[in-house]
C-alpha cells in the first residue's frame, strides 16, 4: 500500500525548528505533498533563506520520509518566505522592503560599512533579495567598498538604486563628485535622508541594510525616526572606549523602541596564517559578550582581523564574495545567519530562544 499525506507529517512532526521551539509540521512549513506510489515529494518553507539550519531540516526531513516502509524516492524543496512587514503594506515609506535592518555603532572606524555590506551579501547569498543604502553622508563608502559609481538614473521624482550582482546599492557616495566639499547642514540632512526612504525604487525586498550615519547625531536621529527599522545591530571592537560608544548607540535604538539584534565584536582577533588554530585577542578577549550580557542584548558574534577585508574593500570585491571560504567569510554568513532568524522570529511575535540547539525529537 502507498504512503498518504498523513503519514509523511507524522515521519516528519519530531523535527522541531530551534527558533521557534514547534515542529515544523504544527508551523505550517511543510507544503506541497505530492506521492505517487513510492515517490513522495514536498517543500519545507522557513521564515528566512538564511536559515542556518536549513541543510539539518532538509537531512532530516529526507531521512525521516525515507525510512517509512512504502516509500523509495524522497525529493525535498527548500524554500522560504521571508518574514517581515507585509510586502503590499501601503507607506509612502521603503513600500515593498520586508525587514529594514540598521548596522550602527557608537563611535566611527569599527567596521560599521564593512559589516553592513558583507551582511548584506551573506543574506543574498544564502537567496533573498537584499539591498544596501548606505547613508552616512558624511562618509558614504559602499562605491569604495563595492566598485559601483556613477549617478543613479532619476525620473519623475524617483531614484533608481544601482544594481550589482543583484544587489541594489544607493549612497550619497553616487552623487558626489570627487572634488566636491561635503557640508551638510541639519534640514539638508534630513531632506536627503527623505528621499534616499521615499523616493528611491526598492522594490520588493526581503532585507534592506542601512550603512547608519556613525554615532548619535543629526542623520541618525533622523533615520531611527523615519524608517520602519526592524531591528538594529550594533558593531563595535574589544577595546573599553568603543563598548562605551556602542552602549550609546543602543539607548538612541532603545528611545526609538527599534530592538536590538544584538552586538557585533569587530576585529576581535587575529589568525595568523601560519596558525590555523590560532587566535590571538589582541584588545583583550570577550568584551564584547560582556558588554551583550549587561546590557541584556544577544551577542551575534566575532570577525577576527584580517587584512583582506581591507584589500577585498579596497578592491570592491568585499570578503564575503572574494574569499567565501575563509574565516572571516564564514563569521559574517553565520552573524548574518543569526540576524535572519531573530527578525524572522521578531515577526512572528514569538519569543526567541536564545542559541537553542537543534534537537530532533525521536
Ligand atoms: N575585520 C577587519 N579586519 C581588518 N580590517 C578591517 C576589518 N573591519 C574593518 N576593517 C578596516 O577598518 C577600516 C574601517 O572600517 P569601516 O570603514 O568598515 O568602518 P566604519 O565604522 O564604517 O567607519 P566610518 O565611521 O568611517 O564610517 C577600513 O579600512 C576597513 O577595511
Ligand atoms: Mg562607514
Amino acid at each position: 500500500m502507498p504512503t498518504n499525506e498523513a503519514a509523511v507529517l507524522d515521519a516528519l512532526r519530531p523535527i522541531i525548528d530551534p527558533d521557534f521551539g514547534k515542529s515544523i509540521v504544527d508551523l505550517g512549513f511543510v507544503k506541497n505533498v505530492r506521492i505517487d506510489g513510492g515517490s513522495v515529494a514536498f517543500d519545507i518553507e522557513l521564515t528566512t533563506p538564511a536559515c542556518p539550519v536549513k541543510e539539518e531540516f532538509e537531512r532530516a526531513a529526507r531521512d525521516r520520509v525515507s525510512a517509512l516502509a512504502e516509500v523509495d524516492e524522497v525529493e525535498v524543496r527548500m524554500t522560504a518566505n521571508t518574514r517581515g512587514r507585509a510586502s503590499t503594506q501601503a507607506s509612502d515609506v521603503l513600500p515593498g522592503v520586508r525587514n529594514t535592518i540598521a548596522v550602527a555603532s557608537g563611535k566611527g572606524g569599527v567596521g560599521k560599512s564593512t559589516t553592513a555590506i558583507n551582511l548584506a551579501l551573506a543574506l543574498q547569498r544564502s537567496g533573498a533579495t537584499v539591498g544596501v543604502m548606505d547613508a552616512d553622508v558624511y562618509g558614504p563608502s559602499l562605491p569604495l567598498l563595492t566598485g559601483v559609481h556613477g549617478r543613479p538614473r532619476a525620473e519623475d521624482k524617483r531614484i533608481y538604486p544601482h544594481e550589482s550582482g543583484g544587489l541594489k546599492l544607493m549612497s550619497m557616495g553616487f552623487f558626489l563628485t570627487d572634488d566636491s566639499p561635503v557640508i551638510w547642514r541639519g534640514p539638508m540632512v534630513h531632506g536627503l535622508v527623505r528621499q534616499f526612504l521615499t523616493e528611491v525604487v526598492w522594490g520588493e525586498l526581503d532585507y534592506l541594510i542601512v550603512d547608519m550615519p556613525p554615532g548619535t547625531g543629526d542623520a541618525a536621529l533622523t533615520l531611527t525616526q523615519m524608517a520602519p527599522l526592524s531591528g538594529a545591530v550594533i558593531v563595535t571592537t574589544a577595546n573599553d572606549l568603543s563598548l562605551i560608544d556602542a552602549r550609546k548607540g543602543l539607548a538612541m535604538f532603545d528611545k526609538v523602541q527599534v530592538p536590538v539584534l544584538g552586538i557585533v565584536e569587530n576585529m576581535s582577533y587575529f589568525t595568523p596564517p601560519e596558525l590555523p588554530d590560532k587566535k590571538y585577542y589582541l584588545f583583550g578577549e570577550g568584551g564584547g559578550k560582556r558588554t551583550a550580557e549587561e546590557i541584556g542584548v544577544d551577542f551575534l558574534g566575532e570577525v577576527p582581523i584580517d587584512p583582506r577585508v581591507v584589500e577585498s574593500g579596497d578592491k570592491g570585491r568585499p570578503i564575503v564574495v572574494d574569499d567565501p571560504e575563509s574565516p572571516t567569510a564564514a563569521a559574517f554568513v553565520d552573524i548574518a545567519g543569526r540576524v535572519a532568524r531573530k527578525l524572522a522570529v521578531l515577526a512572528e511575535g514569538t519569543p526567541p530562544i536564545a542559541d537553542a540547539n537543534i534537537t530532533w525529537v525521536s
